[in-house]
């Protein structure tokens, strides 16, 4: 299939009238639409060698993945890599998305016998990536999940006795390390996906690099480690790991045409939406279209939309299948995006940055390209974790245009300007950088770890960032300072659970104090987005439905009513939709509450100053209540909170009277010297 090529200003002229209909069609249920829609500027071509690839007709059978498999542009260096990589204790290895690192290297090495009888870690930032790579890979070599190749995520163990390729987040492998320091039933460990530098990843460098040395030290079996990644800062890599050979997978990219927004635009989610609908009409069915957003909520929404648009243009193209994709999904909806779409109509998918490099979505020619990503970030003179949207790097918005050519060539609509562009760092941040590292800091602490600032970091978080980290473990009665840093038996309690320490504290407060279940209640429907669902069309009628369900006491019983209320109805989809309460949220708090538990509310308190403000006990920063809350209009002398939102105030979300004295007992050694005064 020929791309059309449309000159910029054609362009325009065509979109003004476009969006003018489209406007027609929506004004009824649609807020605000762009002027116009982002007339577009084309970049460079960026062309490689071609390759046609097997079309998917959804059967499953091995002979084809097995053709598949040869395909594969690792395909033909399966041999050298294998050997090299015998050959060596540390490699890096470098592909394209696509290549066929993670679903082929395991596999290689296992048929070859590198792993000698043990297991094959492989690691992955997301749980999404975790179960639907270890499910092709099962697949491919014609053995059931959970035997050969199985996974580990949080909550989730598909293996057996029998696994020696074993899938897992680097949440769980860096959890496994504080049992197993050495990690001696790993003959491999696959670092994957190392360009995210999430903060597991991050720390598990250190881990690894940690065991490699040790294991040899002591003479027990090698421990080899392999790093992969798409494109990444090389030398950074093979520096740290002892100047390991980088080994470079010849890539598969097709030509993808790329187009710049000419004006900068207010509202990206509107740009994305009238840019679909007008590639939409333009172009032919199952060519498939993949929109990457920021979150939960913008993604539900715009799914919304695009499903409420494409209702009112029936005959303007084919039927589309809008398929979001977020790291909250439950697992069973993530996977809907993987499957066929059906002939004649067009999937489009609403993502994260989950879709960047980490899965393989087939069937995709467009990208639009918002530019956009949460990000959690740190300061730690306020002691604040913040999400917030941020522009992504050149890096990222590199990998998203490279999704358009995966198997053919493609088109990447990007929802900013050239200059804006120029404007983007060159790389991504890496997390350790600018997060909380309390859980950090307590995991190596568990690991033997006490000398943390010296720790081998791949990139050194600052002095200030550790030593708060190391503050707020000692509030919470986690490590003694005194002459070094050591965990309390609090503190080893705490690093068994898989959650933030301010939340593993609280379930071990909730434990003692009878109340596990309320907490574990609470802490599950706030571990999900919201179970409020509000249309827009009936929002008088919604909040009068769930009032029933408000307590005086704040947002946190509010939450704890509705999540028995839905119990006592086990989980009635009517009953959802009566209360206007969204079923598959709570479905999932359901599912959460069941391993899930509290947080460290005392962290997050605030009190109510002589002027009518709050600050918060922590920072002594001023705080607000968010307009959201039920306690919006009153003035309690104390509060907990669950997170801090900055917007143009810093306002204060989910939220609970307290009594000050709770505070005092719950954490002793943290009020001590700042027990506010009584009064
Ligand atoms: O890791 P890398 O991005 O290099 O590639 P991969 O994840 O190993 O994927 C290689 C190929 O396997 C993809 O291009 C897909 O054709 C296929 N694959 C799939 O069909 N389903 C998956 N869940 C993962 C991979
Ligand atoms: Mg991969």
């Amino acid at each position: 299939m020929r791309l059309r090529k449309r000159e910029p200003k054609e362009n325009i002229e065509e979109s003004k009238e476009f969006v003018k209909m489209l406007r027609q069609k929506l004004s009824c249920n649609k807020g605000k639409m762009p002027s116009e829609e982002p007339p577009y500027k084309k970049k460079k071509l960026n062309s490689q060698h071609s390759h046609s690839h097997a079309s998917q007709n959804g059967f499953v059978n091995n002979y084809k993945l097995q053709q598949e498999r040869r395909r594969l542009p690792i395909f033909p260096a399966k041999h050298k890599l294998t050997q090299q990589i015998r050959s060596l204790d540390t490699a890096i290895v470098i592909g394209e998305t696509g290549s066929g690192k993670t679903t082929q290297i395991p596999q290689f090495l296992h048929e070859a016998g590198v792993h000698r009888g043990s297991i094959i870690a492989v690691t992955q930032p997301r749980r999404v990536a975790a179960i639907t790579v270890s499910q092709r890979v099962a697949q491919e070599s014609g053995t059931l999940l959970g035997h050969l190749v199985g996974y580990s995520v949080r909550f989730e163990d598909v293996t057996s006795e029998s696994t020696k390729i074993k899938y897992m987040t680097d949440g769980m492998l860096l959890r496994e390390s504080t049992l197993d320091p050495l990690m001696k039933r790993y003959s491999i460990i696959v670092l994957d996906e190392a360009h995210e530098r999430t903060i597991h990843t991050d720390v598990l460098f250190g881990v690894v690099k940690k065991a490699q040395r040790d294991r040899k030290k002591k003479g027990l079996k090698p421990l080899k480690i392999i790093v992969m990644s798409a494109t990444m800062d090389v030398d950074h890599f093979s520096n740290y790991f002892n100047k390991a050979p980088v080994l470079y997978l010849e890539g598969r990219q097709y030509p993808v045409q790329v187009f710049y927004s000419t004006t900068t635009q207010s509202d990206y989610v509107m740009a994305a939406v009238v840019t679909l609908f007008q590639l939409h009409r333009d172009h032919p069915p199952n060519q498939d279209v993949l929109i990457f957003m920021t979150g939960q909520e913008e993604i539900e929404s715009t799914v919304r939309c695009i499903r409420d648009i494409s209702k009112d243009m029936v005959g303007e193209g084919p039927p589309l299948v809008v398929c979001p994709l977020y790291a909250a999904l439950p697992s069973h909806l993530q996977l809907k995006v993987f499957n066929k779409t059906p002939e004649g109509s067009r999937k489009v998918i609403v993502a994260t940055n989950i879709a960047e490099t980490s899965v393989t979505i087939h069937g995709i020619k467009f990208v639009i390209d918002t530019g956009v990503v949460k990000a959690k970030l740190y300061n730690p003179n306020s002691g604040l974790d913040l999400l917030k949207v941020v522009r992504i790097s050149k890096a990222q918005a590199l990998q998203r245009t490279g999704r358009a050519g995966r198997e053919s060539s493609g088109t990447c609509y990007r929802i900013y300007t050239e200059e804006e562009f120029d404007s983007f760092k060159k790389n991504t941040v890496p997390e350790i950088l600018r997060c909380n590292l309390s859980s950090v800091v307590l995991q190596l602490l568990a690991l033997g770890i006490s000398d943390i600032v010296n720790f081998d970091f791949m990139d050194k978080p600052s002095i200030e960032s550790l030593i708060g980290a190391v503050h707020q473990l000692h509030s919470l009665g986690a490590v003694t300072k005194e002459d070094c840093i050591k965990l309390t038996p609090l503190g080893k309690q705490m690093v068994s659970f898989p959650l933030d320490p301010r939340l593993s504290k609280t379930v071990l407060i909730a434990k003692d104090n009878h109340c596990l279940e309320e907490i574990l209640s609470i802490v599950s429907m706030l571990s999900v987005d919201s179970v409020m669902f509000t249309p827009q069309s009936k929002r008088e009628e919604a909040l009068e439905t769930r009032k029933k369900f408000i307590s005086s006491d704040g947002d946190h019983v509010t939450y704890l009513n509705i999540y028995r209320a839905f119990k006592s109805v086990r989980g009635n989809t009517e009953w959802c939709h009566e209360n206007f309460i969204n079923l598959r949220n709570m479905r999932l708090a359901l599912e959460c509450s069941q391993e899930m538990s509290g947080f460290g509310f005392f962290m997050n308190a605030a009190e109510l100053q002589k002027e009518g403000e709050f600050i918060s006990l922590s920072s002594r920063k001023p705080v607000n209540i968010h307009p959201s809350s039920s306690l919006f209009m009153c003035k309690p002398a104390y509060v907990i909170y669950n997170e801090l939102i900055q917007t143009t105030k810093c306002y204060m979300r989910d939220l609970s009277v307290v009594d000050p004295e709770w505070l005092y007992e719950a954490a002793p050694h943290y009020f001590r010297k700042k027990k506010p005064k009584p009064g």
